[in-house]
């Protein structure tokens, strides 16, 4: 896989791919997963980190609290506005580190080692950091891009099957917004050919809209639903999940309110279940994923927004009036 640049209003930064045979050299104050140092800490990959900060990851940590923490070990270790970050983990360790190195001392630099499928076809790109606060999912947060992405597809072996089902479904996102040629083709690339194409077609949409003003809102498909049942789920969903089964809810609302075509709607149905069949279908409370739709960050003059299908490759943003949401979610079934 050929190594690329993002073109960043932050600076320009690299995305490489290696593998546990290349010899690196890692460089920065590394934060480390917890279980990610567990189960690599005698790895050769990790044999140039010196004093990592290991961090515990899950949602609870996502926190104002955990970087108070994590600002103290740095100031600990004598860190200044030179020092560099080294992120190694999934997307919780990617979002504390980028937002950390913005605030420290104004902003210092970082790099990232994604572990996760979901990190590293998804997340990694593209500059957004954010944490939670008061049981409320992203809601501080800053844009903020790594200098370099290190891509290590040999992190995989150890993933459970629902973080393999979470990245998949952000794979199958992009490559649904990008067009019925790269939807069609999907199904027939393999593994690291489905993460690098996912990577170039998220870059094409970020360095169009990086502050996330235009084009970028695009890349919300499925997660009006999908954040509802993160939040009315107590977090116990791998956020891809979560993702996929809000595309999939979002597709019935599409067909629903007439919207999609039915040669499409069956089109794009069948390559979502052809994962989503697999997975026990999340247990939610269905009251709390009515009241967190009403408070999704994405409503605007108390409508909400919903992005929804009109063709494979095409969506478009629908404001849906509380007083119609549990008409919209009859469609669900
Ligand atoms: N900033 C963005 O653009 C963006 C985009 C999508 C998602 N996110 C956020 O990312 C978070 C989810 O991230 P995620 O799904 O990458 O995972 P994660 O960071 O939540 O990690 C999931 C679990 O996998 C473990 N893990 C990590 N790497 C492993 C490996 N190689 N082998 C075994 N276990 C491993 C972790 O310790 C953890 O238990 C959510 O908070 C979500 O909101 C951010």
């Amino acid at each position: 896989m050929n190594s690329f640049k993002v073109k960043s209003q932050f600076g320009d930064y690299l995305v490489e791919f290696k593998s546990f045979k290349d010899d690196l050299t890692l460089k920065g104050i590394p934060v480390i997963d917890k279980n990610v140092w567990e189960l690599y800490k005698e790895n050769s990959v990790f044999k140039t980190l010196n004093d990592p900060i290991i961090i515990e990851i899950n949602e609870e940590n996502k926190s104002l609290k955990s970087i108070e923490k994590l600002s103290r070990k740095l100031i600990q270790k004598g860190a200044n506005k030179e020092s560099h970050l080294l992120a190694i983990g999934g997307g919780i360790t990617q979002e504390l580190v980028s937002f950390l190195a913005s605030i420290f001392y104004r902003g210092i630099k970082w790099s990232f080692i994604p572990t996760t499928l979901l990190s590293q076809v998804d997340s990694c790109l593209g500059g957004k950091n954010s944490i939670n606060i008061d049981g409320f999912k992203n809601m501080l947060g800053t844009f903020y891009p790594p200098r370099k992405i290190t891509i290590i597809n040999d992190f995989f072996k150890s993933l459970e099957q629902s973080h393999l089902d979470s990245g998949y479904f952000e794979m199958l996102k992009i490559h649904l917004l990008s067009g019925k040629e790269e939807f069609d083709k999907f199904k027939s690339l393999s593994l690291e050919e489905k993460i690098y194409n996912s990577l170039i077609l998220k870059k094409k949409i970020v360095e169009q809209d990086e502050k996330d003003k235009k084009e970028r809102w695009k890349l919300n498909l499925g997660h009006t639903v999908g954040h509802a049942l993160e939040a009315s789920s107590q977090s116990s969903l791998p956020h891809g999940i979560a993702v996929g089964f809000g595309m999939l809810w979002e597709l019935e609302i599409s067909k629903g309110l007439k919207l999609i075509k039915d040669e499409d709607y069956s089109v794009i149905k069948n390559q979502i279940l052809d994962r989503v069949s697999k997975i026990e279908i999340p247990n939610y409370d269905h009251e709390k994923f009515k009241q967190a739709l009403l408070k999704d960050k994405k409503n605007s003059e108390g409508n909400i927004n919903f992005i929804l299908f009109k063709s494979i490759g095409e969506v478009t943003l629908k404001s849906i009036p509380p007083e119609e949401i549990s008409e919209v979610l009859s469609f669900i079934s």
